[in-house]
C-alpha cells in the first residue's frame, strides 16, 4: 500500500531555482518496468498481465522493451517481423503490458482527479478517458483505494469549459455542426490501428513550482475527452491517457508556455532505477551541449542531425538526420551508418562473439569474459551539428542469463528511420527547447540539485501571438505577463 503513495506524489519539491520568476512544474516520470508500475500493474492484475513481468536484464526484459519499439514505430523501424518475434509470449499478450515507456501521474478539474498518462514525445495532444463509449476497461478491478483508473466527466468538475469550434485549437471544423458547438477530435497513432477521439474541452491542471515558494498554479489547459479510443489503446497501452509532448501548439507544454505560464521548454532525465523526471519551463543550463533541430514547418518533430559518430578509435564521417525520441528503448539505425557502426564496433571488441539468438533483439552480442572490464568495451560518441559532442554512455546492454552475461550493442538495423532512443540519453538531461529550437544535453544523474542552475528564460511576451485560446483563457494571459521577472 504504502507504494502507492510514493507514487501518487508526483509533483516533486526537488529543484530550488532561479532567483528569478522563471518557473519550473516538476513530474515524477515512471518506466513501464519500474518497481512502482510493476505493484500497480499487480493491483490491476485483472487485466495486465503479472506473470508476464520481465525480470530486470533478462532476455525477456530487453526484447519486450525492443518490441514496444516496434509497436510504436510500427514497420517503419525493423527489416523483418521474424527477428522480433520473441520467445514464449504471444504479441496480443505483449501489447496488453503497458504500452509507453514512461508514465506519470497528473492531477485534473475541480475538485482534482488523477489520471496515470502515458507520456510521449512522438504526439501532440493531451487526452483522458472521458464520457466513455469505448475505453480501456476500468470496471471490476482490484484497486487500492488510493488508485483508480480515472475517468474523466466533464459534468463532474466544476471548472470544465466546453472548447468551442471557433476556437483556434479546433483542428477539425470541417467537421463542426455550427461555430459554437462542441469541437471534437480525433487522433491516429502510427501503430496499429490505434486512435482516440471525443470532444476538446477545458479545465485545470494542477501544477506546483520547484522553488522554495512552492507556488500552487492552476493552470487552464485544452485536452481531449477521449470518448471513443481503438487498438491497442483499448487494451490498455494507456488505460488512463496519453500526454502528448511534440511541438504543436494543442501540446500541453505549448499551451502552458503561450499562456505565460512557464517558457517553452522542457527537460527530461531518466535515472537508473526507472524513475525520472520532466521538468516543464526547463530551459536547461549555459554550459549544456547544443545542436538545432531540423524543423519541418508542416509537422515538427525533435529532428537533429549528427554529423560524425565515432566508436573506440574509429571516426565515421557519415551525416545523418534522426529522431531523439525518449519514448523509444533504444537507438536505430539505417544502412550504411548502421553496418559501418557495427563492424566497427566489433573489430574493436575483444570478447567472444555469440551465435545469433533469435530472442535477442540485437545483432552484436559478446561473452562477458570473467574479469569483466567495461573499460575495454569501445565507446561511443555523437558529433552534433553546430559541433556539440555527446558521448554516450551506456551503448551496450548487459543481459543476464542462467549461466552467463551477455553483452550487446543496442542497436537495431532500421528500414526506414533513424531514431535516437533512451539508451543513448542516459546519464544526461535532455532538454527540449522549442523557443530556440535547439537540443540541449548535460551530464545527470537526475537527482543532482546541482543541476539547477538553469538559465532563467527569456522573456516569451506575446509577440509570437500566442493561439487564442478558449475564452477564459484570455485573462489569464494578462495576469501571467507581469511576473516581475527581468529575464536575461
Ligand atoms: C494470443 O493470445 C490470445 C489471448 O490469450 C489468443 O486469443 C490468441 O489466439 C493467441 N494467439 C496466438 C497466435 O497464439
Ligand atoms: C467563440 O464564440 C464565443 C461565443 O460568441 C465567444 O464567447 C468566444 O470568445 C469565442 N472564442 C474565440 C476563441 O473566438
Ligand atoms: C529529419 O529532417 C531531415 C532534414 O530536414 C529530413 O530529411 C528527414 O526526413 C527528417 N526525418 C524525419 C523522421 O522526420
Ligand atoms: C580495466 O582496464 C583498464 C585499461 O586496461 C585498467 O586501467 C583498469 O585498471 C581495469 N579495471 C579493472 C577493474 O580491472
Ligand atoms: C517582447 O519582447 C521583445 C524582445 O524580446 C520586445 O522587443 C517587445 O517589445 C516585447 N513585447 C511586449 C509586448 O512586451
Amino acid at each position: 500500500m504504502n507504494y502507492f503513495h510514493i507514487f501518487l506524489i508526483t509533483l516533486l519539491p526537488i529543484w530550488g531555482l532561479n532567483s528569478c520568476n522563471a518557473r519550473i512544474f516538476t513530474l515524477e516520470m515512471h518506466h513501464r518496468f519500474s518497481e512502482p508500475v510493476k505493484k500497480w500493474s499487480e493491483t490491476a492484475g485483472n487485466f495486465f498481465p503479472v506473470g508476464n513481468w520481465p525480470e530486470k536484464g533478462s532476455i525477456e526484459y530487453y526484447a519486450q522493451l525492443a518490441d514496444h519499439d516496434r509497436l510504436r514505430r510500427g514497420r517503419r523501424l525493423s527489416e523483418s517481423d521474424s527477428s522480433l518475434t520473441f520467445s514464449d509470449g504471444n504479441s496480443t499478450f505483449r501489447i496488453s503490458s503497458l504500452g509507453f515507456l514512461h508514465y506519470t501521474t497528473v492531477s485534473l478539474g475541480t475538485p482534482g482527479m488523477k489520471f496515470l498518462v502515458a507520456l510521449d514525445t512522438g504526439s501532440d495532444l493531451f487526452w483522458v478517458p472521458c464520457d466513455c463509449n469505448k475505453c480501456a476497461p476500468n470496471e471490476d478491478t482490484p484497486y487500492s483505494s488510493d488508485f483508480e483508473l480515472s475517468i474523466y466527466n466533464p459534468q463532474g468538475s466544476s471548472t470544465s469549459k466546453k472548447v468551442t469550434c471557433n476556437n483556434s485549437l479546433c483542428a477539425h471544423r470541417n467537421r463542426c455542426l455550427g461555430t459554437f458547438s462542441h469541437c471534437p477530435y480525433a487522433v491516429s497513432y502510427i501503430s496499429s490501428e490505434t486512435s482516440t477521439s471525443g470532444i476538446l474541452v477545458e479545465d485545470i491542471l494542477h501544477l506546483k513550482t520547484e522553488d522554495s515558494d512552492q507556488e500552487l498554479v492552476e493552470a487552464h489547459i485544452v485536452f481531449g475527452c477521449g470518448q471513443v479510443q481503438t487498438g491497442s489503446f483499448l487494451d490498455v497501452a494507456a488505460p488512463n491517457g496519453l500526454f502528448g509532448l511534440g511541438m504543436e501548439k494543442i501540446s500541453v507544454p505549448s499551451i502552458l508556455s503561450s499562456e505565460g505560464y512557464i517558457a517553452d521548454s522542457f527537460s527530461m532525465c531518466f535515472g537508473h532505477d526507472g524513475t525520472g523526471r520532466i521538468n516543464f519551463g526547463d530551459k536547461g543550463s549555459l554550459d549544456q551541449g547544443e545542436t538545432p533541430f531540423n524543423l519541418n514547418q508542416l509537422h515538427p518533430t525533435y529532428n537533429i542531425t549528427v554529423t560524425q559518430t565515432r566508436v573506440g578509435t574509429t571516426l565515421i564521417d557519415l551525416e545523418l538526420t534522426a529522431l531523439f525520441d525518449s519514448g523509444t528503448s533504444f537507438t536505430y539505425l539505417l544502412d550504411p551508418t548502421y553496418t559501418r557502426f557495427s563492424e566497427s564496433f566489433h573489430s574493436q571488441v575483444q570478447d567472444r562473439r555469440r551465435p545469433p539468438d533469435p530472442r535477442i533483439p540485437f545483432e552484436y552480442c559478446y561473452d562477458m569474459s570473467p574479469d569483466a572490464n567495461t573499460s575495454l568495451v569501445p565507446t561511443v560518441g555523437l558529433t552534433m551539428n553546430g559541433g556539440g559532442q555527446l558521448a554516450v554512455y551506456d551503448p551496450i546492454i548487459v543481459i543476464s542469463t542462467q549461466h552467463d552475461l551477455v553483452y550487446c550493442l543496442a542497436i537495431v538495423k532500421s528500414a526506414e528511420l533513424n531514431i535516437i532512443g533512451q539508451n543513448f540519453m542516459t546519464g544526461y538531461r535532455v532538454v527540449f527547447d522549442r523557443e530556440k529550437l535547439i537540443l540541449g544535453w548535460k551530464k545527470s544523474s537526475c537527482y543532482d540539485i546541482e543541476d539547477s542552475n538553469a538559465v532563467p528564460a527569456k522573456s516569451h511576451n506575446s509577440t509570437t501571438a500566442p493561439p487564442a485560446l478558449a475564452a477564459g483563457l484570455a485573462n489569464l494571459e494578462s495576469s501571467f505577463q507581469h511576473t516581475g521577472c527581468s529575464y536575461i
